[in-house]
């Protein structure tokens, strides 16, 4: 297995990288890129930690060969928000980068999986696709948007309210990665019931959960080390679905199947070419429901931006 981390230098591309390093199965290669010569100094740092993973470093022009035999890319380059900043202000830096690298990815490992950590993921991932497409090499079964973040976070959140292990916690969350795109379907948390105010006091809770981490950095970045726990988590289930492993499901944004919007948040199970299935969202609450009707149109316009952005750079 090939892994390679596009902005290994920044603080979720270390937490990624020290994570990946310990996890990935024996004989893997993890390739870090950035553009700062630091990126060198972090694999001989990260290749003293005993494990059968080989770590090399690269920066500056040498990514074209850093991706080549890629199986898995993870896109975590670009800038993060500062106080007061949506996410989507992050746009029109990071879509240019996104652009230029997944133009990179598209030529020198068409075949690879690629996971899109950098935000606005609602946005960005679109433009990857289109990107991918104009390349002719475009396989919706291999991007996605990681949103296991939102995942994690509403284990934590629930198994705080209710005293539980939040570890044993699984609640789906559906959409996007931003604002009221976040959809946790607490519905169908297994063996917990929650009341109305409840539900709507949790679901804010993990919708606003990346602004807690800005706010508490005070303008020095936002999550990073829960975002490199919840990146591991999902390329370790990508990894064991490309060795055909069975039963590796997780939420993730993709071009799927619902008819909410054409790139959405849902379970997919994972396999030998990425997606092997889209799975369905499952029966939802009337408070989902109507939650889901109102997210679909925000998340209809930041795919559109996305396209457009594209449309403008061709
Ligand atoms: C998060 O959810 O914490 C990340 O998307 C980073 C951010 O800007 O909120």
């Amino acid at each position: 297995m090939k892994v390679v981390i596009i902005g290994a230098a920044g603080g979720t591309g270390q937490a990624l990288s020290l994570l990946l390093k310990t996890q990935l199965p024996p004989g893997s290669d993890l390739s870090l890129y950035d553009i700062m010569p630091v990126t060198k100094g972090i694999a001989v740092d990260l290749s003293h930690i005993p494990s059968a993973v080989t770590v090399k470093g690269y920066f500056g022009d040498s990514l074209p060969i850093v991706l080549k035999e890629a199986d898995i890319v993870l896109i975590t380059a670009g800038v993060a928000r500062k106080p007061g900043m949506d996410r989507s202000d992050l746009f029109n830096i990071n879509a240019g980068i996104i652009y230029d690298l997944v133009k990179q990815v598209g030529r020198n490992c068409p075949k690879a999986c690629l996971g899109i950590i950098t935000n606005p993921v609602n946005t960005l991932v679109p433009i990857a696709a289109n990107v991918l497409k104009k390349l002719g090499v475009y396989d919706p079964r291999k991007l996605f948007g990681i949103t296991t973040l939102d995942v994690i976070r509403a284990s934590f959140f629930v198994g705080s309210l209710k005293n539980e292990d939040s570890s044993k916690i699984t609640v789906p969350v559906i959409g996007g990665h931003s604002g009221i795109t976040i959809l946790p379907l607490l519905s169908q948390v297994n063996g917990i019931s929650f009341s109305d105010q409840e539900v709507e006091q949790l679901t804010s809770r993990i919708q606003n959960a990346g602004n807690d981490v800005v706010e508490a950095k005070a303008g020095d970045g936002a999550a990073t080390l829960s975002m490199g726990y919840a990146a591991l988590k999902f390329t370790m289930s990508l990894v064991d679905g490309l060795q055909g492993k069975p039963n590796k499901v997780e939420y993730a944004f993709v071009a799927g199947n619902t008819a909410y919007a054409p790139y959405f948040s849902q379970p997919v199970l994972l396999g030998r070419e990425g997606v092997k299935e889209y799975l369905d969202v499952g029966p939802l609450s009337t408070f989902e429901q109507q939650a889901v009707e109102k997210l679909s149109s925000v998340l209809k316009q930041e795919i559109v931006l996305g396209e457009q952005f594209f449309k403008e750079r061709t």
